[in-house]
């Protein structure tokens, strides 16, 4: 899966001065005049209205050219235009406005620094004024990932082959053309693109002509966009195919490598359906009359929502029937729907500034399982959501979490809360209804299209679709009396979800039955590294939508709901229950503590009668007792006593946290020579019942899939001895024999195991064209014991020649796990630091991601000492990056639930 991280972004302020700088505060350029500009964020004296752009990129030298026109008009008289320019070559500038004559030469100073540059006018430029700034460049394409870069591929001949894309989020716009590269800055642009006769280009709108300039060398010209920001912006230049179909006036078409066209009917469909669900969900029509949504051979992240020229990598937007899994498709699905959501969030209306990201980010992801719920229901995402929760709660109960809306630091500070956002905001649905939330969303966007918000924007349209509510529901159900906050007649939404945005973390709500008296209590949920008798800090305060069920509960009234906007309250029960659970569905942001009867009630309950309780709310049980013992409030025995139900379990969500659970522990203490824990688990029969097809339902494929990865890696059942099978029969038919695709990693993960098997696998993985068959082979490459072998591939992929430099940080995830590779990793990362944020610059989600797998396995006081040295050893901006501070607080903290809990462990196996 991927994470999202971003990037942060000098100076907070969101109206920089516009006052002339004192002499002595102007900085110096490059070449050694004056800057007149000392601020990181531009003046808002001129803004852009229009941009003409043309580029000549050489797929051959890897140079480009570029001219820009950019029309602006004055908001307050200036002698200086600043906008951004990073590396470019500028060779000619000049300047127009419609009361000259001609065009007039001006300087343009540069400020590297703040990737800033001065054009100094002739005369005082008038307010109200437009002005033509015209700027002839030239620069590299980029060999990393981020702004015009190039990457190499195979084509369909494997021959060697060029292509030219562009990824501008956050601040790479100004590395392909000068530009005001500040998200509120929104303009028009209408961009042309010369290329050799032989190659295509695609841009954000559609392409109008086509004329030849120069032998050899044509020009295409698209048309002109709506007002939109820079991040935006996009172009491709390549030789991709498409396949394409019409929905609503709009042309959706997905592209690739000619050789993977087979692989994007999935993709198509799924695209057609979702443009259709957003457009009537937010009844705001998609505006452009095309959608192209296009796989890059090599790419960074996950996929780019660039307006109307969505960028992906191959693995999150192609399917191949053969080699693509249950779990494949919905990963497909679910990018899809992101991206196309950012259409309306984030490219129609967007954040002011950067320190609003997550609001974008948040919404994005949200969306994407509204869509994928109400477009695709046989995919089950719910769970995925669930499993996404679990996830954020385990980074969010870190101290080194921040609040999510936080002042804005460096550059490459990441900010990494966007999944936290999307689980707030499902809480705040469920509390507010999902009628009064859509009505607050559509009420948003028609508020701001074409516009920028701020995070307050959201919660004001919220309040007022919640207030309209009430009044023209004419003071509402029951219901409702309990469920919402109500201030001076109105629900305020903002008041509620300021407690989850600017504080820190995330509650825990302690639950003490007595007769039919719930007393509930919150404090702040922290993993923390300091001594037992910490107490959290009493500060702490949020809003908490509680919702529980009950052994009594009927349809009706049907989960409860009650607000606690206070440290401790009383609920009453109409009458005495035998139990009663909390944070129903999990669909709250908050762990839940209940007194020793309770969960022995709870324990008892899941054993006797686990369908007493929905999936979600098994699921949910065994996260938040692990969660529980890993801040010491309950026993690891009593976790496991919980997890004995499991023979019993049938469903992917609860078991796949279980083993997801078990995994983490036995992580760790693999590392310290125990090995044999995985055996105490009880899967029973259930591995050896297993048919090894893609038969059955999303959800018994998925169980299968989970079940029998852990039963062979942990070496249960006969698991190891039929995947074995497999491979030979496999590698015997010399790949041509098709495998089931949901269990594919875990027979080439058994064949790896061997030098032959492992040999084998590689040639297949150098010509397979499915990548998401050679994701799955690469994950069994990288997981033999062989150290050699496992050095061999980090480099490899590093160089990025024969595995892609897009898979480098799966590989190091994979390696990590095992007790050899785990140490070899940490060491690859230390050798090769430099190369790394090179190639991936800091503050990526590659780099981020490497951080974390690399160290998170330790937990002795020596490896914490080591990689405390090494990053400090870095630089100050480097050991304070979120990632890093987040790796070092994991190995305490594994430190600790070491001393604490392996002993119980010893006992117990
Ligand atoms: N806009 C983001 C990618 C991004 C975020 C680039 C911040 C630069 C700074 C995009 O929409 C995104 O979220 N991509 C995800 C995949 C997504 C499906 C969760 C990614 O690349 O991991
Ligand atoms: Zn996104």
């Amino acid at each position: 899966s991927y994470n999202i991280c971003s990037f942060f972004l000098s100076s907070s302020s969101p109206h920089p001065d516009r006052i002339q700088l004192p002499r002595n505060m102007i900085e110096n350029t490059t070449n050694g005049k004056r800057f007149p500009w000392a601020k990181n964020r531009l003046p808002s004296n001129v803004v852009p209205l229009h941009y003409d752009l043309i580029l000549q990129p050489n797929l051959t030298t890897t140079e480009f050219a570029g001219s820009v026109q950019i029309t602006v008009n004055v908001i307050q008289v200036t002698w200086n235009i600043i906008l951004h320019s990073s590396g470019l070559n500028i060779t000619k500038a000049t300047l127009t406005s419609a009361g000259w004559n001609q065009a007039k030469p001006v300087e343009v100073l540069e400020y590297p620094v703040h990737d800033q540059i001065a054009v100094v006018a002739p005369d005082a430029l008038l307010v109200g004024q437009n002005y033509t700034l015209s700027i002839d460049y030239s620069s590299n394409l980029s060999d990393t990932y981020y702004g015009f870069y190039k990457v190499s591929y195979k084509d369909e001949h494997a021959e060697k082959r060029w292509l030219a894309a562009t990824q501008f989020e956050p601040l790479a716009a100004r590395s392909a053309f000068p530009c005001f590269d500040e998200p509120a800055f929104k303009a028009t642009f209408l961009i042309k693109i010369k290329r050799d006769e032989q190659h295509s280009t695609l841009s954000n709108m559609p392409k109008n002509v086509t004329i030849p300039v120069a032998a050899g060398i044509v020009q295409d010209e698209f048309s002109m966009s709506l007002k939109m920001s820079t991040y935006l912006v996009a172009f491709i230049v390549a030789n991709l195919k498409n396949i394409s179909k019409e929905t609503n006036r709009t042309l959706v078409s997905i592209y690739a490598m000619p050789q993977k066209l087979g692989q994007v009917e999935h993709a198509l469909d799924t695209a057609v359906k979702l443009l259709e669900f957003y457009q009537k969900y937010f009844h705001i029509e998609y505006p452009l009359q095309k959608l192209d949504l296009v796989a890059i051979p090599d790419f960074q992240a996950g996929a780019m929502e660039n307006w109307g020229l969505i960028t992906f990598r191959e693995t999150t937007l192609l399917y191949d029937d053969k080699t693509s899994s249950a779990m494949d498709k919905k990963l497909v699905t679910a990018v899809i729907a992101h991206e196309l959501a950012h259409q309306w969030f984030g490219n129609l209306v967007t954040m002011e500034w950067w320190n609003d990201l997550w609001l974008n980010e948040g919404f994005a992801t949200f969306m994407e399982y509204i869509a994928m719920e109400r477009t695709f229901p046989e995919l089950q995402t719910d769970e995925e959501f669930l499993k996404l929760r679990f996830k954020t709660m385990m980074k969010d109960s870190l101290n080194a979490s921040r609040p999510i809306s936080s002042a804005v630091q460096s550059s490459e500070q990441i900010e990494e809360m966007f999944d936290t956002v999307a689980s707030l905001l499902l809480m705040l649905k469920k509390y507010i209804k999902h009628d009064s939330f859509q009505a607050g969303i559509e009420n948003y966007l028609h508020n701001h299209s074409y516009g920028s918000t701020r995070s307050d924007d959201l919660w004001d349209s919220m309040n007022e679709v919640t207030i309209l509510d009430i009044l023209s529901l004419g003071f509402c159900m029951i219901e409702c009396l309990c469920v919402l906050q109500i201030t001076n007649g109105t629900l305020d939404v903002k008041k509620l979800m300021k407690t989850w945005i600017l504080q820190k973390g995330f509650p825990l709500v302690t639950v003490k039955r007595k007769g039919k008296s719930l007393y509930v209590q919150q404090e702040r949920f922290l993993r923390s590294v300091e001594s037992e008798n910490w107490t959290s800090d009493a500060s702490y305060l949020w809003h908490i939508p509680l919702s529980y069920t009950t052994s009594n509960c009927s349809s009706f009234l049907c989960p409860y709901a009650y607000l606690l906007d206070q440290k401790s309250a009383t609920i009453e029960l109409q009458e005495e229950v035998k139990w009663v659970k909390f944070n129903v569905d999990m669909n709250g942001y908050y762990i839940v503590h209940y007194a020793e009867d309770d969960w022995n009630t709870l324990i008892n309950l899941l054993r006797t009668d686990p369908i007493a309780l929905s999936t979600k709310d098994r699921a949910h049980l065994i996260n938040n007792i692990f969660s529980l013992v890993g801040i010491g409030k309950v026993s690891l025995l009593k976790a496991f006593h919980l997890l004995d139900y499991l023979e019993n379990e049938n469903h992917t969500a609860p078991i796949s946290q279980a083993l997801f659970q078990l995994n983490l522990i036995y992580d760790l203490v693999e590392k310290r020579g125990m090995q044999n824990l995985a055996a105490r688990v009880l899967l029973g029969s259930k591995i050896d019942q297993q048919t090894w097809t893609d038969n059955g339902t999303l959800s018994e494929r998925e169980f299968r899939s989970t079940v029998l990865a852990f039963a062979c890696s942990h070496h249960l059942g006969n698991c190891g001895t039929t995947a074995t099978e497999l491979f030979k029969e496999w590698k015997a038919s010399n790949g041509t024999k098709s495998l089931p695709t949901d269990v594919m990693k875990t027979v080439f993960t058994a064949g790896a195991k061997t030098d032959d098997g492992w040999e084998f696998l590689l040639s297949m993985y150098t010509s397979s064209v499915s990548e998401a068959e050679k994701h799955k082979m690469l994950e069994a490459l990288a997981s033999t014991e062989d150290v050699r072998k496992l050095i061999w591939l980090m480099q490899t992929s590093l160089e990025g020649d024969l595995i892609r430099a897009q898979e480098l940080s799966h590989i190091i995830a994979t390696v990590s796990q095992s007790l050899p590779g785990h140490l070899l990793a940490w060491d690859f990362v230390k050798e090769n630091w430099e190369k790394l944020i090179r190639k991936f610059h800091l503050g990526s989600f590659a780099i981020q991601n490497i951080v974390t797998v690399s160290t998170f396995q330790f937990s002795t006081e020596a490896h914490l000492l080591e990689v405390k040295t090494f990053f400090e050893s870095k630089s100050e901006k480097i050991s304070q990056l979120r990632c890093v501070k987040e790796a070092i607080e994991t190995i305490q903290l594994n430190i600790k639930w070491m001393e604490r809990n392996l002993a119980a462990l010893q006992q117990w196996l």
